[in-house]
């Protein structure tokens, strides 16, 4: 086992194209989003499993030589077992949650627990750990938070279990794993995804392991070749929405009107195929034309989501906002509320940004400046720390 401290970020997630259509078989289009979580591991010899998450207040504290004691055999040894709701059940009685525990709080503990003692359990003893986990995404916006939780779990705990190496060498200040180790830290996150979502898709475990841009349709999910890393703002109407009855809308949509909302999707599917191509395009120089093209394709996949029924009023305004100083929007993820994007062009002065994000602020949003088609999972030098990383911990 290594002995060395392990900081690890993974991204967060956002819908550029697709929502909605994506449930009817038609493409989406899903990018890593520059809003990361953070998780710093430190083996020490205290006989605990130290976790806290000061996000969501969280701490936590278990004895190894308890767990160690514990019949783990449910966990198969060596592969990724399906989390089934019996060995969540398992789990409870081995995490030894309040009764009144917080959704989020007991969801985040299993999800844990069933990491550490699924890969650990090939140790010859379980280890002794600390581990951190910060992030800067919001929960619960359709972000992909916890499966940047996962990814960080999953890689920083097969890391230290010496199950794929650690690829940071003297003198990196941030290094990324092989493909065949990503896939492992993929798996295994995907098993953590599925302790607190039950049957997600594997949408978001996988954009937050490879990072960059990703396609998905129908359960098939193949990464778009070097896409350009895009400036946007992330804004969150913080108006709350529930994804299920979203989805349910559009559905009755569709059989209520099928010749109107069938030729919606399909639109919508060719403008993700359409972005997928100008994407591909883009390189490393993106030239100013294709830039017009993402925001006319941002136009009409706006308007098209507000004839499924998944606009708002919070959402036009950012629209309005942002029209208001040549800037395009569109929701990401199920509308109704929840997060928008913003494309920002190169060229754009920064304090045009800045009176966008202020106008965006001054609506009750939140609002981010960020990048998408980031790197996925990472692992940072503990030593020579980048300022964002530096004043995470700063914060703890
Ligand atoms: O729940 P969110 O905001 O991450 O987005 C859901 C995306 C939908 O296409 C509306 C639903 C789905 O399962 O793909």
């Amino acid at each position: 086992m290594l002995s060395e401290v392990l900081l690890v970020s993974a991204p967060g997630k956002v819908i550029l194209h697709g929502e909605h259509a994506v449930v009817h078989g038609k493409v989406a289009l899903a990018v890593a989003l520059n809003l990361r979580t953070f998780l710093r591991l430190q083996p020490h010899s205290n006989g605990k499993v130290d976790l806290s998450l000061p996000n969501i207040g969280i701490k936590w504290a278990w004895d190894v030589a308890r767990l160690q004691l514990l019949d783990t055999s449910f966990l198969e040894q060596g592969d990724a077992t399906t989390p089934t709701p019996e060995l969540v059940e398992k789990l409870k009685e081995v995490a030894g949650l309040p009764d009144d525990c917080a959704v989020t709080e007991s969801l985040a503990v299993l999800a844990f627990l069933y990491l550490y003692l699924s890969i650990c359990r090939k140790q010859r003893a379980l280890p002794s750990l600390d581990i951190v986990v910060w992030s800067e995404l919001p929960h619960g916006a359709g972000l992909g938070s916890s499966a940047a939780y996962s990814v960080c779990l999953a890689a920083a705990l097969l890391t230290v279990c010496e199950e794929i190496p650690n690829p940071l060498k003297d003198g990196d200040r941030v290094n990324r794993w092989t493909k065949e180790d990503l896939e492992l830290i993929n798996k295994w996150a995907f098993q953590g995804e599925r302790v607190i979502h039950g049957n997600p898709s594997g949408v978001d475990n996988a954009v937050s392991t490879w990072g960059g841009a990703l396609r998905y349709q129908q359960g098939k999910i193949s990464s778009l070749k070097r896409p350009p890393a895009l400036q946007i703002l992330l804004t969150n109407t913080k108006v709350p929405r529930n994804t299920r009855t979203l989805v349910a809308g559009v559905r009755n949509r569709l059989l209520k009107f099928p010749e109107i909302v069938a030729p919606l999707l399909t639109s919508i599917d060719a403008i993700s195929l359409e972005c997928e191509r100008v994407l591909g395009e883009m390189g490393e120089a993106p030239a100013p034309e294709q830039y017009l093209v993402l925001e006319e394709l941002i136009d009409m996949n706006q308007h098209h989501l507000n004839a499924l029924g998944v606009g708002h009023a919070s959402l036009d305004q950012l629209c309005q906002v942002t029209r208001a100083r040549g800037l395009h929007s569109k929701l990401t993820g199920a509308g109704g509320g929840g997060c928008g994007i913003t494309l920002l062009k190169p060229g754009l002065e920064q304090p045009e940004v800045e009176a966008t994000k202020q106008a965006l602020t001054s609506c009750g949003f939140d609002c981010w400046e960020t990048s998408i088609g980031a790197p996925g999972v990472s692992i940072h030098s503990a030593t020579s720390l980048d300022s964002r990383v530096q004043q995470a911990l700063d914060g703890l």
